[in-house]
């Protein structure tokens, strides 16, 4: 008898989609006992922006995190989201990596591996079919779903085909912008099941709420596993809520078997949960729905009003509504997901606020019109390509963009030296230098001071609460500031922190704000001297911002800058990058001409129109008429 089985995505894409994934460890542990007696196909748990969350903005160890949901979750399998050649980054990692990094993942709990590739390029996920296939684990293929004129249901199926071909153990229908329809849902599954004869997998985002209608069509059609959350954690931009999927099953051949009571106790600590976090429900307001029609996915719709109200030009909206289709065209109509939705979007951005199309153009625009994020689905526009690349080499397609990154796991173990203690440790630094770099000394730092640490009081009892966060948050005061020794003292009792080879000077500070008492004082942005504008002759032009952004000297920090003052430059010559909106934008030199004056000093925000050169165009010496 056929039932639907359901993968719950709670903790990782219903709080991704929702919270801004930053739902922390101890958020999750209380409940994962009774989630683990529901009797899921999967809990997904892992991967996605979490692991790079973990680290970023929780303090965590994504690994910890992983072995502790294991360690409380023994019946049921644990999934994760890997973003193919990326993993769980932004940017591909060599072949190495990706397979010490799987394996590193399966050996820690993750039995699920679901992987995607943005444009669908089959050579972006080969070196983790093969490590997931080596380790034994469950490959589940994914297809990022969308719509163009060139993705059509053959291209899907061609694509199944093609993970089938690399072992995969079951196919997931990747809805992350919420745009299947019921209809669509079924012709799909049908096909699927049809031609390539794997489980099929559904995965949709509520978004303007046809989810709900397209599991189950999905299930009618023969599909095996479905997608939801838990329901404070669904809709919106989230999944349908368990409870809704498994009571529409009641009664028929699809019964999911879940009991509905347990999905409804575990909703309750949840719902505790986001009210005392004040997190936000999942809503489906009119601009979700609209993605219908535009479909312009509603993440990458607010990431886009966000992105305008910095640039503080909330009202050219629609225009930029106008030109994410045509920009999304003109480059091989790239599915609308990360990384590409804050590709396409971005540019849609420039081209509106600059008012001359492709004027100002992303490193990651080039890169990706270069072949290096893989093969656009279509065709690409010419013109737009020659002036992207502007003359820069296009990867040759039988290349696979991965295949040039050769990073081995010895170059990062030793550049990360004995701050790593394990092989998980030099896999974090592998994937986020600098985020890793950040933690990995910090934990280390407060495990050489944990040992100094002196608990003194008047009458300290065994029980006495010490908050190891508000010692780590010492140690950091104590380096920035290069304070040798805090001593905070709070409800009776005295913590002194004293940091390595510092002298014993105590430097009292009162509880509860250490910080603002010894951190030194932030040092004033300090541009460069600009010349006074008296001075400054009439034939230097400015170049102005055209964003609000971060302006940077060098192509990467260590490296010369672009330009300097008596430099000579031509026209489209690159000097300098403003980064807006997370992207690299490089600014070029409108034309020939001397940089006469470096305007900023490096990593200076810059709003729209600030100056950051003045450069003297050189004269143009008229062309005299050949026959003259
Ligand atoms: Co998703």
């Amino acid at each position: 008898m056929p039932r639907l089985q359901i993968m719950d995505t709670t903790i990782r894409d219903g709080q991704q989609s929702l919270w801004a994934t930053r739902m922390q460890i101890g958020d999750m542990l209380p409940i994962l006992p009774k989630m683990d007696k529901v009797g899921y196909w999967a809990i997904e748990a892992w991967g996605g922006a979490t692991f790079d969350s973990c680290l970023r903005f929780l303090d965590e160890n994504p690994w910890e995190r992983l072995r502790s949901i294991n360690a409380n979750t023994p019946n049921t399998p644990l999934a994760m989201l890997s973003r193919g050649q990326n993993l769980v980054g932004y940017k591909h990692y060599s072949r190495e990596i990706v397979h010490r990094f799987v394996s590193a993942a399966h050996r820690n709990g993750i039995e699920v591996f679901r992987v995607f590739d943005a444009l669908n390029d089959i050579r972006n996920v080969v070196d983790n079919a093969e490590a997931i296939k080596a380790c034994g684990a469950h490959f589940e293929g994914a297809i990022s779903y969308t719509i163009s004129p060139v993705h059509t249901l053959d291209s899907f199926l061609e694509y199944g085909q093609q993970l089938k071909d690399l072992g995969a153990d079951s196919i997931a229908i990747k809805d992350m912008a919420g745009m299947l329809t019921p209809y669509r849902t079924e012709r799909m599954v049908k096909a699927f099941n049809a031609e390539i004869g794997l489980p099929v997998h559904i995965h949709c985002h509520y978004v303007g709420g046809m989810a709900p209608a397209n599991i189950i069509k999905a299930a009618e059609s023969g599909a095996a596993i479905a997608d939801t959350a838990h329901a404070p954690l669904a809709f919106g931009n989230s999944h349908p809520a368990v409870e809704m999927i498994a009571a529409a099953f009641q009664e028929s051949r699809y019964d999911t078997g879940l009991d509905l009571d347990l999905l409804f106790e575990i909703s309750e600590y949840w719902e505790e949960m986001r009210k005392r976090g004040h997190y936000k429900r999942g809503v489906s307001s009119l601009t979700h729905m609209q993605v219908y029609s535009h479909q312009v996915p509603g993440g990458m719709m607010s990431n886009l009003m966000s992105q305008l109200e910095v640039q503080k030009a909330s009202d050219r909206l629609p225009e930029v509504m106008a030109e994410i289709p045509k920009v999304r065209a003109e480059v091989g109509y790239p599915p609308l997901v990360t990384p590409l939705s804050q590709i396409v979007g971005t540019q849609a951005v420039f081209n509106v606020l600059t008012g001359k199309r492709w004027s100002v153009i992303s490193k990651e625009m080039k890169d990706y019109v270069c072949g290096y994020y893989g093969k656009a689905p279509g065709r690409m526009d010419k013109e737009i390509v020659a002036k992207v690349t502007g003359g820069a080499d296009i990867l040759d397609p039988s290349i696979a963009p991965g295949s040039l990154v050769t990073t081995t796991y010895d170059e990062v173990a030793a550049e990360i030296g004995d701050l790593a203690h394990s092989e998980e440790d030099v896999l974090m630094y592998a994937l986020f230098p600098n985020e890793a770099r950040t933690y990995l000394s910090k934990h280390r730092t407060s495990e050489k001071v944990d040992f100094m640490l002196e608990q003194e009081s008047s009458g300290t009892k065994e029980d006495d609460y010490v908050d190891i966060n508000q010692i780590r948050e010492l140690v950091k005061v104590a380096e920035e500031s290069g304070v040798g020794e805090i001593v905070v003292e709070e409800e009776g009792v005295r913590i002194a922190v004293r940091m390595p080879g510092a002298s014993a000077a105590p430097a009292p500070v009162a509880a509860p704000a250490p910080a603002a008492q010894v951190a030194p004082a932030p040092q004033a942005a300090a541009p460069a001297p600009a010349a006074d504008e008296a001075t400054r002759p009439a034939t230097w032009r400015a170049v102005t911002a055209p964003m609000v952004g971060t302006y940077y000297e060098a192509p990467a920090p260590g490296e010369p800058p672009f330009v300097k003052v008596g430099d000579e430059v031509a026209a489209n010559e690159t000097l300098c990058i403003v980064e807006a909106m997370k992207l690299m934008n490089e600014i070029t030199a409108e034309e020939m001409g001397t940089v006469r004056e470096v305007c900023l000093t490096d990593a200076t925000p810059v709003e729209y129109g600030t100056v950051l050169f003045y450069i003297e165009p050189h004269e143009v010496v008229p062309t005299i008429p050949e026959n003259a």
